[in-house]
Formats: structure tokens, C-alpha cells, sequence
């Protein structure tokens, strides 16, 4: 497409939309695929990325938690389409749509990729939010009991702590 040269031609005909309550089965179903946190997935949260027959091939949540912290979650593409640039879709569109301190747990080899988006890594449980340092206290033990190579990394960007502006990204439940 013109105006965007080095973007592949492909990532045009997966266009970025909210998503409707319809819409539940399939972010139920592409999380659990993906293997990563299957609670909290109210669709209202929800952003998709839809293909050129409409069919939905991935999604991403703005998840407000109870302290007014913000966390970039949920972000999965079906297997077949990975590689192509739709993650990277979804995660810039939630940013966009996001307050300007998001949060974000994820494993560390993908660390890398949030980094190109701003993200820095959070080290101290002290300078983590309560779901944030709990979660990751939790993953600890299982990370020192599978010992694997992968830990869980509590990531943050933009403002400091306490200056995110509260708007309504859906229910509130963590
Ligand atoms: C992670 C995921 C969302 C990336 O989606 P995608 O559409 O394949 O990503 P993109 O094609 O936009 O690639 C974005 C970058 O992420 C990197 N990346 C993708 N999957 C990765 C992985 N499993 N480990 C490390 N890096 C990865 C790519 O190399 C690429 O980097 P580059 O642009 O520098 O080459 C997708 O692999 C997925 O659904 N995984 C399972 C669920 C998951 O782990 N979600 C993340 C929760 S925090």
C-alpha cells in the first residue's frame, strides 16, 4: 500500500477492530491455544485482528486492575498466521488505545520485542503493582521447581506510578 512502503503487502488485508460480545468464543478460543492466562478475558476489553475473510486471527486486552493500573494482556495470534507481523499489529494498536503507563507480564524471551515498544523491565518487587509482584512471586516458585531456562518479567511504560489517568478500558475485575 502507498504511504507505508515498508510495511509487506500482506499486513494490509488484517485490519485491527473492537470486539463484540459475539466475539467471546473465539478470544476464549485463541488464548487457550496460545497457552497463556486463560482468566479475565471479558470481551469489552478486547481488541481483534481480523483477516480478509473476516475470520479473527488474533486479539489483546486492555485489563484495568483494582489499584487503577493498566496491564497490556492476552495478546495472541492463531498459529498459522504468526510471523507476519500481527502481533507487532496488535500491540501498537493497544498502545494507541491505552492510557500512557501500561503494564505487562511476560516470559522473558519475549522481553526483547516489548522493548521495541517502549517497555522497560521492572527488577524490584517494591516498584511492582500488588497483582503484578503476586503473580510473579507465584511464577517464581514454578520457574525454581520446573528450572527452566524462561522466568516471567514484570514490564512497565510511560508515566511513574500513580499519574495514569483512569478511563474505562471495560469491568474492572483483575
Ligand atoms: C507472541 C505472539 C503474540 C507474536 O505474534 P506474531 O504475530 O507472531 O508476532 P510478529 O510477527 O508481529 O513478530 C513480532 C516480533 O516478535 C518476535 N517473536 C514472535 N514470537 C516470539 C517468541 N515466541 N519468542 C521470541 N520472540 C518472538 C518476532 O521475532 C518478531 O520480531 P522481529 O519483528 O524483530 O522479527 C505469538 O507468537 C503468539 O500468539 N504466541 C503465543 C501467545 C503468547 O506467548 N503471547 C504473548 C503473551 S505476553
Amino acid at each position: 500500500m502507498s504511504g507505508e512502503p515498508d510495511r509487506p503487502a500482506w499486513e494490509f488485508h488484517v485490519v485491527l477492530r473492537q470486539a463484540t460480545e459475539a466475539d467471546q468464543p473465539v478470544i476464549r478460543q485463541l488464548v487457550h491455544q496460545a497457552g497463556i492466562n486463560p482468566l479475565g478475558l471479558n470481551w469489552r476489553r478486547f481488541t481483534l485482528a481480523q483477516d480478509e475473510c473476516g475470520r479473527i486471527v488474533g486479539c489483546g486486552q486492555l485489563k484495568p486492575h483494582r489499584d487503577g493500573v493498566v496491564e497490556l494482556a492476552s495478546v495472541a495470534v492463531e498459529e498459522s498466521r504468526r510471523g507476519q507481523g500481527i502481533g507487532r499489529r496488535l500491540i501498537e494498536g493497544l498502545i494507541e488505545r491505552g492510557p500512557d503507563e501500561l503494564w505487562l507480564m511476560c516470559r522473558s524471551s519475549l522481553a526483547p520485542l516489548y522493548q521495541g515498544f517502549g517497555f522497560a523491565q521492572v527488577e524490584s518487587p517494591a516498584a511492582m503493582p500488588t497483582y503484578f509482584r503476586r503473580v510473579r512471586g507465584l511464577a517464581g516458585l514454578i520457574h525454581n521447581l520446573a528450572r527452566t531456562n524462561e522466568y516471567l518479567s514484570v514490564m512497565r511504560r510511560g508515566s511513574s506510578p500513580g499519574t495514569t489517568t483512569r478511563q474505562d478500558y471495560g469491568a474492572t475485575k483483575s
